[in-house]
């Protein structure tokens, strides 16, 4: 009998999703925007860093502890909001944040969960923070953030990337939608857990009827006047955008192109990261995502003036494989090869990392 394959990387897990769940379903995770290049280059960005390690630096122990908001968190790894885990394994989103309460991380649950927020947030007994999409219907709206104060989350991430869905030509072909018995959770009560029969993608209409298109600064100026908690603003790509974003109350931005599945050959995070850092780093804590796939990616990240990363897709495949413990093994794989790219950087503490990795 052949052996269990071996899974010790991202890349063994994304290749292992490919055997347990249908194609639709993988095409949804995996896809992007039109011809996916954003999607690529988010990837190949990392991969092209190079890290000019130190030597005889006299690292022992690594410190890897870091803190979002004034959140402790083991590590400078945090789970990306993503919708419907439920497509990826049975128990949803309640195994996601339980691996990341495994992990001492957090968990940012999307406004388009299987599992109502309430249900998540007792449940997971970790720090969780909401991401927020504006519905048309302020009510709804602010149904949402109400519930997710009373529930429990720690900070509102609104994404600002997201004024319609960007085309995925994949979930177009397949007709994308939810299956029966799986609904938009958080939404169901307010009228809006279903997706419209239609032709093409059933996720690209409903964003279409419900999702706030002209989203604006005043629409974020309403936001911070509703809710007692942060907010951080998720989907930027300029410097420019940053600092505004944060002059008008945002806590934190989040440099990310929606994982390459929003507008199709916008910038790979890692070109953007320095400017917005380097724009608004010295008033708001500043986060990327896009692409982050192995240790040396986080450290790349922070290099560039990141608090802390975010990973999408890697959390889905590892749930995808093995539900809560798939999830689990995947934070502790980059966790592991963070700590080792740590060592062999020369950095004993998160704060040694930084720009000086880039230049000999
Ligand atoms: C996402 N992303 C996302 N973002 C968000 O703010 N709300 C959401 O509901 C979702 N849903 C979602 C579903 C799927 C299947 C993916 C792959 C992504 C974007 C996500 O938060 C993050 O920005 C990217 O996933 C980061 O890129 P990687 O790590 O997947 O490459
Ligand atoms: C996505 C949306 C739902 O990327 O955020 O699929």
């Amino acid at each position: 009998m052949a052996e269990p394959e071996l899974l010790i990387s991202v890349a063994d897990y994304a290749r292992a999703a490919t055997g347990n769940v249908e194609k639709g379903v993988l095409d949804y995770f995996e896809g992007g925007a039109l011809d996916e290049i954003t999607l690529r280059e988010n990837t190949a960005g990392w991969e092209r860093l190079k890290l000019y390690y130190r030597v005889l630096a006299g690292v022992d122990n690594r410190d890897m502890t870091a803190t979002v908001l004034g959140q402790p968190i083991s590590m400078p790894i945090v789970v990306a909001p993503t919708a419907f885990h439920k497509l990826a394994c049975d128990a949803g989103e309640i195994a996601t944040a339980r691996a990341a309460k495994a992990a001492g991380t957090l968990f940012i649950l999307s406004s388009l969960s299987n599992t109502a927020m309430e249900e998540v947030f007792a449940q997971a007994a970790s720090p969780c923070w909401f991401q927020l999409y504006i519905y048309k219907d302020r009510a709804i709206t602010l149904d949402l953030v109400k519930r997710a104060e009373a529930a429990g989350a720690e900070a509102i991430v609104l994404t600002v990337d997201a004024p319609g869905l960007g085309t995925r030509e994949r979930d177009t072909r397949n007709r994308f939608r939810l299956p029966d018995g799986l609904r938009v959770e958080n939404l169901a009560p307010l009228g809006k857990g279903q997706m419209p029969e239609v032709a093409g993608s059933g996720l690209a209409a409903y964003v279409r009827e419900n999702f706030k298109a002209d989203l604006g600064f005043t629409d974020l100026d309403w936001l911070c006047g509703s809710t007692r908690l942060p907010l951080v603003v998720k989907g930027v790509c300029r410097g420019d955008d940053a600092r505004r974003v944060a002059e008008h109350g945002a806590k934190a931005v989040v440099v990310s192109n929606h994982g390459g599945r929003q507008l199709d050959t916008a910038p790979a995070t890692c070109e953007v990261l320095p400017r917005v850092v380097d724009a608004a780093g010295d008033i708001c804590e500043i986060y990327v995502d896009g692409g982050v796939r192995r240790g040396s990616d986080v450290v790349k990240a922070l290099a560039l003036g990141a608090r802390a990363v975010l990973v999408g897709r890697p959390i889905l495949w590892g749930l995808c494989v093995n539900a809560e413990r798939g999830a689990v093994e995947v934070l502790s794989i980059l966790r592991r090869e963070l700590d080792e790219a740590m060592l062999l950087c020369g950095c004993t503490r998160i704060s040694d990392i930084g720009r000086w990795l880039f230049a000999a």
